[in-house]
């Protein structure tokens, strides 16, 4: 039977990344993958292929409307099925380079669904042939998340559809409802707007991104509305009737009241994702899960059942990529004997649609509730010189200070590629800046940055271009 210090169970950004750090230090480690490419959720049906259509649509968009005001004259036509094509080829692309990455740091890999079974050891059932045992010193559960569903409505990955369906789409569909208001209805919801679709999103909650600042998310709320989508916030979607040629969705005041019905050729499904487990024999090995079924972990990635470790989504913690990683590099350290940390004050959140929105550290109503006293540093870019020359002028950059110390507590932008700005706010966060640090640092001109920058002076002496 082969031996291993590790063993990763799931390839995603959480395993793959802990199996080649694992590696890195000298620990003789596989990772077990289920599906036929590595990845996980992130490469092939997450975070690479929405970017991919995000990039593609905004592009599309943007040759149709704002290239005739700078004097140049495109008339764009749109081939889907190519514009899918350009997706799958940069999914290829990024699977193929962790196949890569695995190999190069001597981590052998094992196909199918991998389960514990008994102490130190791992089960890995292959689609086709007979089931192998590997022995592993370690295990680390790496398995992800899935998408949650509405009771009542079956998504069918066609007309109703998850993230993964919306991602293939074989037609632009003339009506689209999306259900939820969040990350993934917002994002894949600007992309199928970009290419003709008419959007409806409806939110249970009073606004949209409901775990960003709610300055952010109003500003982002009329931004997007002004695009030309339609968002019904405050709303719960009861039904779908499937009968007919178009969907019949029912939806209804999330505090009760009349029914209404909407119209749509496909609805999608972005409610959120629950942490997966199936399969994994979590139970006989006497693994605990908590009440929304994430497998439990102390702060050093440690289950109750000795030698089990997980990381990833399914833990608790934001379901990020970038929040798995620091995962799997810390818990390679703590198994390798190291003192593998995670701060998770200071994970960004990027909601990459235009503009983007970005975030890090805590927002002004969490601050207002913990009775934080805290000052407000704000700056728009529409007075900021690289913006109004670009014409990208929606949105702002809000930095929240202690009120005392001026240590940054939060950082909340709206507005073109924000998703990078927030760079410079979490490596200020992690080496504890204070506002005035940010406002001190020479930020070049002419850069969108240069907001950052102002929001801070705003939070202390004062910006200078407003
Ligand atoms: P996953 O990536 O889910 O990987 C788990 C892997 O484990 C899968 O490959 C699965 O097949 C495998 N597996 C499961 N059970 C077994 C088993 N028993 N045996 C063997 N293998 C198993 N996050 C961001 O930070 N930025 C983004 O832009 C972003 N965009 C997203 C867009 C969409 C549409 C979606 C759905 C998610 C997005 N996310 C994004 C979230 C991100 O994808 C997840 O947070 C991330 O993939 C979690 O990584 P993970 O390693 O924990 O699990
Ligand atoms: P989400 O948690 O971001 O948003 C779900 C939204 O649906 C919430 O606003 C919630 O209030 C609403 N909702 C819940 N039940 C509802 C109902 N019955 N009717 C109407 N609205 C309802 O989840 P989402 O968008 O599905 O994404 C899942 C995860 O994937 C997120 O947690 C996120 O971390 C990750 N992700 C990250 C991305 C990024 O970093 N850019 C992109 C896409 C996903």
């Amino acid at each position: 039977m082969a031996a291993y210090d590790v063993v990763v169970i799931g390839s995603g950004p959480g395993g793959y990344v802990a199996a080649i750090r694992a590696a890195q230090l000298g620990l003789k480690t596989a990772i077990v993958e289920k599906w036929p490419t590595f990845g996980g959720t992130c490469l092939n049906i997450g975070c690479i292929p929405s970017k991919a259509l995000l990039h593609a649509s905004e592009l599309y968009e943007e040759a149709g409307h704002g290239f005739a005001d700078m004097g140049i004259g495109v008339k764009p036509t749109l081939d889907l099925k190519t514009m899918l094509a350009f997706k799958d080829e940069g999914v290829d692309g990024n699977v193929k380079g962790v196949e890569y990455l695995l190999k190069k740091n001597k981590v052998d890999s094992y196909r199918g669904v991998g389960a514990l079974a008994g102490k130190g050891k791992v089960k890995v059932t292959p689609d086709k042939g007979e089931p192998t045992e590997i022995e592993a010193k370690n295990i680390i559960i790496a398995t992800g998340s899935d998408i949650v569903r509405l009771p009542n409505i079956e998504i069918d990955e066609k007309r109703i559809v998850s993230s993964t369906g919306a991602l293939t789409l074989s037609e632009v569909p003339k009506k689209m409802i999306i259900v939820g208001g969040g990350v993934i209805g917002l994002e894949l919801g600007s992309v199928w707007r970009r290419l003709g679709a008419e959007i409806t999103v409806v939110e249970f909650l009073d606004r949209l991104l409901p775990p960003e600042d709610r300055e952010v998310s109003r500003q982002f709320e009329r931004i997007l509305k002004k695009q030309g989508m339609i968002i019904r916030t405050k709303t719960k979607v009861t039904g779908v009737d499937t009968s007919g040629k178009t969907l019949k969705v029912t939806v209804e005041p999330a505090d009760g009241g009349e029914a209404e019905t909407l119209e749509a050729d496909v609805v999608l499904v972005a409610i959120g994702r629950k942490p997966y487990t199936e399969g994994l024999g979590l139970e006989a090995a006497g693994v605990a899960v908590d009440d929304r079924g994430r497998v439990k972990t102390d702060g050093h990635f440690r289950t109750n059942v000795e030698g089990v470790y997980a990381i990833g989504d399914v833990k608790d913690g934001p379901m990020l990529a970038h929040k798995a990683e620091e995962e799997g590099v810390a818990a390679a350290e703590i198994i390798a004997g190291q003192a593998g940390h995670v701060n998770y004050g200071a994970i960004p959140n990027v909601t990459y649609t235009y503009p983007e929105v970005a975030s890090v550290g805590r927002t002004e109503e969490a601050l207002k509730a913990d009775g934080v006293e805290y000052k407000v540093g704000k700056f728009p870019f529409t007075a900021n010189g690289r913006a109004k020359v670009n014409r990208t002028t929606d949105g702002f950059v809000k930095i929240l200070a202690d009120k005392k110390t001026d240590r940054v507590l939060g950082v909340h932008i709206i507005g073109p590629d924000a998703g990078t700005m927030i760079g410079e706010a979490v490596l200020g966060m992690e080496f504890g800046a204070a506002a005035e640090d940010i406002a001190r640092t020479s930020h070049a001109h002419p850069t969108l940055s240069e907001a950052v920058k102002e929001a801070a002076l705003a939070a202390g002496s004062g910006a200078i271009h407003i």
